[in-house]
């Protein structure tokens, strides 16, 4: 059975580009309803930990490098069907293939600098979550 919670973060091109509140309306918007967020500045060893699974690719150094730029909003969402829905929402990984009306065709400039994250399963949208967040600032 599909999860009913995902996990994101607006990435720096975005918030840095005033793009933050009309993101956040798209998801609510969308039928999501926020459980937790926080608008945080990511360290070096945080950003490197949060993406180990992309160690090996060329582009992680360039990855960590961008979301330690500027601060990111990361949240914790919910919805039936979270992670796909969400995924849906937001696009293609990279911008130019991205469907038109979603959160990346909008508001991302490149598949690095691509406007939002969106956990790829139930298993990783805990794990991310539980990353970012203290049991304790999760709401229920
Ligand atoms: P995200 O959904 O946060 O998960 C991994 C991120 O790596 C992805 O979004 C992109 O921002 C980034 N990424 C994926 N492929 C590339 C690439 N070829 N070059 C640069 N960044 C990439």
């Amino acid at each position: 059975m599909a999860g009913n919670r995902t996990f994101t973060m607006i990435k720096p091109d975005a918030t840095g580009a005033g793009h933050t509140g009309k993101i956040i309306d798209k998801i609510i918007d969308a039928g999501f309803s926020i459980k937790a967020m926080k608008w945080a500045q990511l360290s070096k060893a945080q950003a490197q930990e949060f993406y180990v699974v992309h160690s090996e690719r060329p582009f992680y150094g360039e990855l960590v490098e961008y979301m330690t730029s500027a601060p990111i909003v990361a949240a914790i969402l919910e919805k039936d069907n979270a992670v796909e829905d969400f995924r849906t929402l937001i696009g293609a990984t990279n911008p130019a293939e991205a469907a038109e009306g979603t959160i990346r065709k909008m508001f991302a400039t490149s598949i690095a600098a691509n406007a939002v994250h969106g956990s790829d399963s139930d298993d990783n949208a805990k794990i991310e979550g539980e990353f970012h967040f203290a049991s304790t600032e999760v709401t229920a």
